[in-house]
């Protein structure tokens, strides 16, 4: 519709050393933020899943800092487990934690088995308490810690065919907030990153690609498809000292698609 573009860029040196772990690193919003961390100067963990994440591997290399892949099904406590290991292993702790990876199939609840509730859970908000459960008790230890979950704006404003996901994108945010009374005595932060539709190799394929772009640009206040590039600099300014008394808080980055 527009041509305008986020035209932001990374702030180097910004995170220096840091160790960042992205998940669902290998393509779409967690292949940008966990590119944005490294461009910002953190050590990145890229944990994928089945895909080879080799486009974000090659682009945290360019940015000169230390990185390592991981695959691992965050869902799982074992796998949450074994990719602790290895990243204890390689850099000895994590201060910036993105729980990016999720999936949100279409599915009317009139037809919706259990079983699909039950895996929708699973990614989006079971991976959530694996990880925190894997990583923020050495945040608290160390004194120093960001926990940045990804929602989406999409719970707040309810939407067919999703209620699996919009229960559990829901459920991160109560986790989240309750989390961060919990941890910041400890000077951790917890906070949620709200996306509204965000053009993705996913979003864009598929039977919920149809017309949902142009059904967005008519309802968000700016005119123009979120792409995950505008989600980079609340990511970076969230994991950085300049955030460093923001807890317990759902940044929304949508457009202006829903007003809290
Ligand atoms: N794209 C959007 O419009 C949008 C809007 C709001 C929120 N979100 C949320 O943002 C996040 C990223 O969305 P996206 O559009 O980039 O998705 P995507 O499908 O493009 O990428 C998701 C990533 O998560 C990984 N993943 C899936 N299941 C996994 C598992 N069990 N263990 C580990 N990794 C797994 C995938 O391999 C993939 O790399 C998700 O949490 C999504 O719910 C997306």
């Amino acid at each position: 519709m527009s041509a305008v573009e986020n035209t932001g860029g990374p702030t180097p040196g910004r995170l220096k050393g840091r160790v960042a772990l992205v998940s669902g690193a290998a393509q779409g919003i967690g292949q940008a933020l966990a590119i944005r961390l490294a461009q910002d100067g953190a050590d990145v963990v890229i944990a994928a899943h089945k895909q080879p994440p080799d486009a974000t591997e090659a682009a945290v290399k360019a940015a000169g800092v230390e990185s390592l892949v991981h695959h691992v099904d965050v869902s799982l406590e074992q796998d949450v487990a074994d990719l602790a290991a290895a990243v204890t292993d390689r850099f000895g702790r994590v201060d910036i934690l993105v729980n990016n990876a999720g999936a949100y199939p279409m599915q009317g609840f009139l037809e919706m088995t259990y079983e699909q509730w039950r895996e929708t859970f699973a990614i989006n908000i079971d991976s959530v308490f694996h990880m925190c459960r894997a990583f923020v008790p050495g945040m608290v230890e160390r004194r120093f810690g960001r926990v940045i979950n990804v929602s989406s704006t999409s719970y707040m404003e309810g939407m067919e065919n999703y209620t699996h996901y919009n229960a559990a994108k829901a459920a991160v945010v109560g986790f989240t907030r309750s989390l961060a009374i919990e941890v910041g005595p400890a000077e951790v932060t917890a906070n949620v990153l709200a996306p509204g539709l965000v053009r993705t190799p996913t979003t864009d394929s598929g039977p919920q690609a149809d017309g949902m772009f142009e059904g967005f640009l008519a309802e968000q206040a700016l005119k123009r498809t979120e792409t995950p590039a505008d989600l980079a600099g609340a990511v970076s300014w969230l994991a950085s000292e300049d955030a460093s008394f923001v807890t317990g808080q759902t940044v929304v980055v949508d457009g202006g698609w829903h007003f809290n």
